[in-house]
């Protein structure tokens, strides 16, 4: 297998640079075209004269960069949609408009645009006896096959090549630099909040960045906190591990009732205002002003969870609650929901005088999240990739979402659907005295997950995701629900008469 490569016109000042330089623009050109076959490390490293570690080091480069997939035992092949260039702006995960086409582009486009290696990956071992899921409805993540993987690693690379040696030492416990100040224009532009790169501090997801919050938080001497009912089991678990007592704050449809905070005596508040979790309510103009003059009054804190806003179908954008008193609410969001859980990076906007407890708490337990990821998803949001990825995402969520509804509307008349108009999730209220919990085991035993909505003084109901439950396959989903709420309405106690 010949391979002709210039390298005495390539630029770089080492051999390794000019033979990566070659092969790369080989491969953008279109000379190389994905899927075609490299020769052996050792037959190419003969051909050019050079040492065979120079080759081995200039392919694990372009892998690193997406341009080659390395299969162990399986040679070096040209990775589908890499023509046209990674690095070139507006490129990042177009596989889908790149050369290529034929089953490898294909399977490569529902990863991202980057073919997984699915050879070298070892398979989780089970670790419980559950039947297999068929079908996942679990309302907390995003469509996990849509993370944009070629994207990510091709801002990655280029994180890596930018970063000087010096900055490989430990991260400053706020985070990196670069991602604050482009979080400050993102969350600015998208979400109206109002702050400066010094009020940010990154974490790993927003769970983390809570702990750390009511941690500082109680070194200052907060005692008690509000927390929505239904709400967010992440606010009871991290404020009870903090020491805070939490005071259950109740939601209606217009979000949490807020106007129970000066009743309740608490130090601090925390609520979905855009869109709260899992009700889908959204927290009124009259509410938002009450809880604002709330925390002026009391000098209590508000926490925002801006979760999932990024997401809404049929209804108008929802500006952030910090965007109207940036100096009392500490605005909280993840890349959990845009990009995946597994990024495991968060941020806080804080108030003046908070951001340093914050981050000192941070370093306390370890430091800021690794460097290089923070680099990438600052490179990501910079770059406009992330906008692209979740232009292409809310398309999807909107055809799984009708189609969920459909199935739901035909198989499961008597439900009722809630909160569907944003985020990523719906809740299905069940005929009164039906067993959600029920449901939810007799769903499971049918591979179906889902959630059960946990208010002991509402009615029955569940918690469903449809991101990750593709439009064909929404009806047999619902059919195992349907199928799963017939068994337990089947298997209830008969009702008995008065005597
Ligand atoms: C409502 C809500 N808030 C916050 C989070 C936390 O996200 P992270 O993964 O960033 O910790 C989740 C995660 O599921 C969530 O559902």
């Amino acid at each position: 297998m010949d391979l002709l490569l210039d390298l005495d016109a390539a630029s770089g000042t080492t051999l390794r640079k000019r033979a990566e330089h070659a092969l790369r623009e080989a491969v953008r050109s279109g000379r190389l075209a994905p899927g075609a076959r490299l020769p052996a490390t050792r037959t190419l490293a003969a051909q050019l004269g050079v040492s065979r570690g120079v080759v081995v080091e200039a392919y694990a480069q372009l892998a690193a960069e997406g341009y080659l997939v390395t299969r162990r035992g399986g040679g070096t092949t040209v990775a589908a949609g890499a023509a046209g260039g990674l690095g070139a702006p507006g490129a990042c995960g177009a596989a889908s408009g790149a050369a290529g086409g034929g089953a490898t582009a294909h399977a490569a486009d529902a990863h991202g645009g980057l073919a997984v290696d699915r050879a070298t990956v070892t398979p989780f071992r089970a670790i419980d006896d559950a039947p297999p899921l068929r079908h996942d409805l679990r309302p907390a993540l995003p469509a996990l096959s849509g993370f944009p993987r070629r994207a990510w690693l091709a801002a990655l690379g280029r994180a890596l090549r930018a970063l000087p040696d010096e900055r490989l030492g430990y991260p400053h416990p706020a985070g990196a630099p670069e991602l604050r100040t482009t979080l400050a224009d993102y969350l600015g532009r998208v979400r109206g909040v109002r702050t400066v790169p010094e009020r940010i501090v990154v974490t790993n997801g927003f769970r983390q960045g809570v702990d750390l919050l009511w941690e500082a938080l109680a070194e200052r001497g907060a005692r008690r906190v509000a927390l929505e009912r239904p709400g967010w089991r992440g606010w009871y678990e991290t404020a009870a591990a903090a020491g805070l007592e939490t005071v259950p704050i109740p939601v209606d449809r217009d979000g949490a009732a807020v106007e129970l905070l000066d009743e309740l005596g608490v130090d601090a508040v925390g609520l979905s205002p855009a869109h709260q979790f899992p009700t889908g309510a959204v927290l009124s103009p009259e509410r938002r002003g009450a809880l604002v003059a709330w925390a002026q009054r009391t000098g209590g804190v508000v926490v925002e969870d801006d979760y999932d806003a990024e997401f809404r179908y049929d209804r108008k954008p929802i500006g952030s609650l910090q965007g109207l008193a940036p100096d009392l609410v500490v605005y909280g969001g993840t890349a959990s929901k845009t990009l995946a859980p597994a990024v495991r990076l968060g941020w806080l906007v804080l108030p003046p005088g908070l951001a340093e407890p914050v981050a000192r708490v941070q370093r306390r337990v370890g430091g800021a999240p690794a460097p290089l990821d923070q680099l990438a998803l600052a490179d990501l949001v910079g770059s406009g990739a992330l906008d692209r990825h979740l232009r292409r995402e809310r398309r999807r969520y909107l055809r799984q979402r009708a189609a969920l509804l459909e199935a739901l509307a035909r198989e499961l008349p008597a439900v009722e659907v809630h909160g569907a108009a944003a985020g990523l999730h719906a809740v299905l209220v069940l005929p009164a005295g039906l067993d959600a919990h029920a449901v939810a085991a007799a769903s499971r035993e049918r591979g179906v997950a889902l959630e059960v909505l946990d208010d002991p003084d509402g009615p029955p109901a569940l918690v469903v995701g449809y991101s990750n439950v593709g439009e064909h396959a929404a009806g047999a989903a619902v059919a195992a629900l349907a199928d799963a709420v017939a068994a337990t309405t089947a298997a209830r106690p008969p009702h008995r008469r008065p005597a």
